[in-house]
């Protein structure tokens, strides 16, 4: 059997120790055969391939990134993107195909799934905002990485008697700027879920410094003010139609800043917290769903997405993971906010 394996959407840590399990289990259990695509949903849509063996995928278990490369492109809103994927595939000879993704890149192979295409899904995203899985892999290292980017802004926010905001991603979802601000201590924590109030957030801020500390508030990108709008870069859209966020962590420091008369800076995350190495945690996770994805592909078991379900790997209908986003339930962020302030 000859199996096509890709990565789409943003990258994140541990998509190589995914496609490493994937071939390993593959070659060595099974005798298959590998085609990796460049690009994403790009690769099958131009043939775009590389050779995908046990020596492509040596060494890149603690490697950042994806091998394969990644972008987001649409196949289902180019003319005849389908078929055309379907032409290639017959041309490869790919018998299946794994994608590793988020919603974005999982909802095209959902459809194709239902186009007679057999496909198993693997989710990613440092969001964690896929419903059907506990946890996604690459979500630790960035909650990890925006955690240490927290416990340092204390000492140099105390230094200087500031206040310091923190913009982490997470577009729908905040989970990671509940779990990074939960564990850097945290001031404040704004998500996309609950509307936050601006007098509010400059209340926490002022009753910080008068114990002597120095506030920290971390936001999420796609939080919004009570009487405001998200904050986009520029009006373009990608090929999912989303948005480019950017902007919420400056205009809520200036704005504490005039609230409060204190001092107040902005330190924007950004891709730092997707690059780099995945945490023992993501590896052991995006290793467990490359063995079982391989696994349902060697079942015939087409049309399904792997999931982590408490500590056991379970196969979930594709359609059911990108049915819905998994936001952080209101009891979860009103559990937090017993350190706001
Ligand atoms: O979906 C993962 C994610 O990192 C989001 O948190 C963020 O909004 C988006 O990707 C950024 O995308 P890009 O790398 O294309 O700017």
């Amino acid at each position: 059997m000859r199996v096509g394996v890709l990565t789409g959407g943003g990258d994140c840590p541990g998509l190589n120790a995914v496609i490493r399990a994937v071939v390993r289990k593959g070659v060595a259990e099974y005798g298959f055969e590998f085609i990796g695509f460049r690009d994403g949903w790009r690769g099958p849509l131009e043939a775009d391939t590389v050779d995908l063996n046990i020596a492509a995928v040596r060494g890149i278990l603690p490697r950042g990134g994806t091998i394969l490369g990644s972008s987001r492109t649409n196949p289902l809103t180019v003319d005849g993107g389908v078929e055309a994927i379907e032409a290639n595939f017959d041309r490869l000879g790919v018998d299946a195909l794994v994608a590793i993704g988020g919603e974005d890149t999982l909802g095209v192979a959902t459809t194709l799934a239902k186009h007679g295409l057999p496909v198993v899904g693997v989710p990613k995203t440092i969001d964690n905002d896929l419903s059907a899985t506990d946890y996604t892999f690459g979500f630790d290292t960035a909650v990890t990485i925006a955690t240490e980017a927290i416990d340092r802004l204390h000492t140099t926010a105390e230094s200087h008697h500031r206040a310091l905001v923190i913009e982490v991603m997470g577009r729908h979802a905040g989970w990671i700027a509940l779990h990074s601000g939960m564990a850097g201590g945290a001031n404040g924590i704004l998500i996309p879920e609950v509307p936050f109030d601006l007098d509010q957030v400059c209340g926490w801020v002022e009753t910080r410094f008068e114990s002597d500390y120095a506030p920290i508030i971390c936001v999420a990108e796609g939080a919004v003010p009570a009487d405001g709008n998200l904050m986009t870069k520029d009006t373009t859209v990608d090929a999912f139609g989303h948005a480019k966020l950017s902007g919420i962590g400056d205009w809520l420091a200036s704005a504490i800043e005039y609230r409060t008369g204190k001092e107040s800076r902005a330190a924007v995350l950004g891709h730092i917290q997707r690059g780099g190495t995945p945490t023992a945690f993501d590896r052991v996770l995006a290793t467990r769903f490359g063995l079982h994805a391989i696994a349902a592909i060697k079942d015939g078991d087409s049309g399904k997405m792997v999931a982590l379900r408490g500590t056991d790997i379970i196969r979930v209908p594709l359609a059911e993971a990108t049915a819905q986003l998994k936001t952080v339930p209101l009891d979860r962020y009103t559990e937090a906010s017993a350190f706001f302030g």
